[in-house]
């Protein structure tokens, strides 16, 4: 009897993981959603993970870590259970988010690209996060912070510190430090991220259980 690769992977993970390979003709096309959940098992996209997927869908190690390596939302270290990613593309940084990023690295004490000794935050500049209307944009687990000024992101780092919230919810932070948003309308958030991972569907959401 042959053992499944993922036989280590929580059962929610391997269902999902399941689910993914049913859905696509080729195994080959589960690739990028099965890295994400084997970040969540690892904590980031590990060697382990890519081997583990690469058995899965049938690719080389070559041909997944060609993708792991090219989309920079594959972590290939540890982060920590925040991490802060903070838009410097074009409208931010017009509208000041080299400050705020500076601010959120002095309050934390993260430089750019870096994990916290006590590993609470990870700090990285981030390319266009698609809310140039409610430039500097900011994302806490990929949950989107709005018209965050560097005032306001000295609290919102104690607060992540304080409150060390289980689910970040975007709607929640923009309420407490956010200021002019791309769309003031859309319904209320009901999901939030538990891991300092995307959440896609289910996965990394307040439902995840995890
Ligand atoms: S330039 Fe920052 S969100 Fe687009």
């Amino acid at each position: 009897m042959t053992t499944s690769p993922i036989s280590n992977w929580s059962e929610a993970n391997q269902r999902r993981a399941g689910d993914l390979l049913d859905l696509y003709p080729d195994r080959r096309s589960a690739v990028m959603p099965l890295l994400y959940i084997g970040s969540l098992e690892d904590g980031y996209c590990s060697d382990n993970v890519m081997r583990q997927v690469s058995e899965l869908t049938g690719l080389t190690s070559a041909q997944v870590q060609s993708v792991a390596s090219f989309y920079t939302m594959y972590k290939r270290h540890e982060v920590g259970r925040y991490l802060i990613s903070v838009c410097t593309s074009i409208s931010c940084m017009l509208l000041g988010s080299d400050d705020v990023l500076e601010t959120i690295e002095r309050e934390t004490g993260t430089p750019d690209g870096e994990t916290s000794a006590d590993g609470l935050f990870s700090v990285e500049h981030a390319e266009c996060l698609g809310a140039c209307g409610g430039a500097p944009a900011v994302q806490v687990n990929y949950e989107l912070v709005e018209g965050l000024r560097p005032e306001k992101s000295v609290g919102l780092c104690r607060w992540l510190r304080d409150a060390q919230p289980e689910v970040v919810l975007g709607d929640e932070m923009q309420q407490l430090f956010g200021g002019q948003r791309s769309f003031p309308w859309g319904p209320a958030e009901q999901e939030g991220a538990v891991a300092p991972v995307p959440a896609f569907g289910p996965y990394g959401s307040a439902e995840d259980g995890r």
